[in-house]
């Protein structure tokens, strides 16, 4: 079996700093990949490097088939990469429904806003409320949305629990559980380990920008201090 997306020896750098150091992974189709490490581990740069933000130097990125590294970040979007940025990026002057259209715009294909409503019921009650009046819960809903509107092969989700309150992030939970049931492929970054455990079927953990982990959950579940060794957790 092909993996779905197939990163070999990536390197990064900002400027001059070397932040990824030969960062190889796979991801199936269906798949839902935990990346776990501590804080200033490479996990962003990671994703970044993946979505083209940062232009890795060195590796390759094979997505569904197609090589990416080196491609703009709009072009291996329209390929059906998406990532939701820990900072959201929304625009608080639009509305959640303007922002899923706008979204959806330069898409390949696109999800109807009525399937949107239905993974995520509470932006079509706040559908008119502009950005900056959702609450912080809301607005990872819509950054998930926006994604989601593309109707990509994966999404990179970037510590999408960070700073929401407990009942935020078991409703969050949920509905990536059921977006998972459904086929979607995903990737999560999180310091909650508990919360992306509960959602992946394998783990890896990176260390100074350097791949130590590849595990599947199960066998992390049954190793717990690999957690403890690598995370401190
Ligand atoms: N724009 C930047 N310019 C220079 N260095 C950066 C930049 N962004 C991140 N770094 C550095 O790169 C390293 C990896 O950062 P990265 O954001 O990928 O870590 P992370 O694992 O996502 O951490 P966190 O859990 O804090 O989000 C860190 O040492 C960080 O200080
Ligand atoms: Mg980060």
């Amino acid at each position: 079996m092909s993996a779905l997306l197939e990163v070999e020896k990536l390197n990064s750098y900002y400027g001059d700093s070397h932040i990824l150091f030969d960062i190889s992974l796979e991801v199936a189709k269906n798949e839902v990949v935990a990346l776990l490490g501590r804080n200033g581990a490479g996990k962003s740069t990671t994703l970044k490097s993946l979505i083209g933000m940062v232009r890795p130097r060195a590796g390759r990125i094979v997505f569904d088939g197609v090589p990416i590294h080196g491609l703009k970040s709009h072009a291996i979007a329209v390929h059906g990469l998406q990532l939701v940025p820990e900072e959201r990026r929304i625009f608080g002057t639009l509305s959640v429904e303007e922002n899923l259209v706008l979204a959806g715009m330069t898409a390949k294909s696109r999800w109807p806003l009525d399937r949107i409503w239905e993974v995520f019921p509470r932006l079509r009650e706040r559908r008119r409320s502009r950005g900056t009046d959702l609450s912080g819960g809301e607005q990872q809903m819509l950054a998930i949305a926006r994604a989601l509107v593309r109707d990509p092969k994966i999404i990179l989700l970037d510590e999408p629990f960070e700073g929401l309150a407990p009942i935020i992030v078991r409703d969050l939970l949920a509905t990536c559980r059921t977006l998972a049931e459904a086929g979607q492929t995903l990737v999560i970054v999180e310091q909650n380990v508990t919360a992306a455990m509960t959602l992946a079927d394998r783990v890896y953990i990176i260390n100074n920008g350097h791949m130590v982990e590849a595990m599947s959950a199960q066998a992390v579940r049954e190793h717990p201090e690999v957690l403890h060794r690598h995370l401190g957790v």
